[in-house]
């Protein structure tokens, strides 16, 4: 696909035991790479390292926790014989109106999404230098442009995200720090968390125009990430949103797995 191959990097996917993370471990061990699948669920990122068949592992961690983010770097490295690019495909899916959101839900997300993706990046820092590799972050459509009404905690992460990815950038110009900008997706969001309070407030996405009621794939985005990885350009910000016809809100909502209206 580019210049540079993916056979023999050694690439650990956070956020790889379900949805779209495991999708792109699997594609990045199909094109030659050798990839550590990390989750909280080790027994499930042990499975998904056996489906992917070359040289692949499963690791546990809690990336809220900073000692585990710590130690999952070193049984990457251990494992695969050092780190060469990081996938943060880690994501608390938070569904919840703002005015229902106490501490608990900004916790969860901030912790998950913002916070882990610093401490994993802070641990890989000396690896990835090394091999002045990429680190590539899941941020979301949501986080720019007209405001999706219903998830605002999980868009205010993800616009956290996006920034703390710039100042890495500014810091670190040695190593690619890249940003996939995900559209809705099916067959993924397999743990997101809901509250009720917000499906009146997402039921209106598609007369806002935020959403079309369309859905990529988790493979579209694992394309992106293969075309980070293997561009000699560096390439740093790319968007995936679906071609595919709409879908009624009834189906589009029903295809989300969760109990929408
Ligand atoms: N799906 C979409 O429509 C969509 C749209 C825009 C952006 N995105 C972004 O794309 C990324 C992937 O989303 P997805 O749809 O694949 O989500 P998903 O199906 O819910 O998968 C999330 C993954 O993150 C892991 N995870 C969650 N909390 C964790 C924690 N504290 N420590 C370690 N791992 C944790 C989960 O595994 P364990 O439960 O085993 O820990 C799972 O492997 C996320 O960053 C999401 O925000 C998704």
């Amino acid at each position: 696909m580019g210049a540079r191959e993916l056979d023999g990097r050694r690439v650990l996917v956070v956020g790889a035991s379900a949805g779209i993370g495991r999708v792109i471990g699997l594609r990045l061990a199909a094109a030659g790479a050798h990839v550590a699948f990390a989750a909280r669920r080790r027994e499930v990122c042990e499975e998904a390292a056996a489906q992917a068949g070359s040289i692949a592992i499963g690791l546990g961690c809690d990336v809220t926790d900073e000692a585990q983010c710590a130690q999952l770097i070193e049984d990457t490295v251990a494992g695969l014989g050092g780190l060469d690019d990081v996938v943060y495909s880690t994501g608390a899916i938070s569904l919840v109106a703002l005015a229902d959101a106490d501490a608990s839900w900004w916790q969860r997300t901030f912790a998950t999404n913002v916070m882990g993706a610093a401490l994993i990046t802070r641990a890989a820092l000396p690896h990835l230098q090394r091999s002045t590799g990429s680190v590539v972050y899941l941020s979301s459509v949501s986080s720019i442009g007209t405001a999706w009404p219903g998830i605002g905690v999980y868009t205010a992460t993800k616009a956290a995200l996006n920034r703390m990815v710039e100042t890495w950038r500014s810091e670190h110009p040695e190593i690619g720090f890249a940003r996939i900008y995900v559209g809705p997706t099916g067959d993924s969001a397999t743990g997101a968390q809901y509250d009720e309070g917000a499906f009146g407030h997402m039921a209106r996405w598609t007369g806002l125009g935020v959403a079309s009621g369309a859905q990529c794939t988790p493979d579209c985005i694992a394309d992106a990430v293969e075309l980070v990885l293997t561009s000699a350009s560096r390439v740093w910000d790319v968007t995936v949103v679906p071609k595919d016809p709409p879908l009624p809100w009834g189906e589009y909502a029903a295809s989300s797995g969760a109990p929408m209206p």
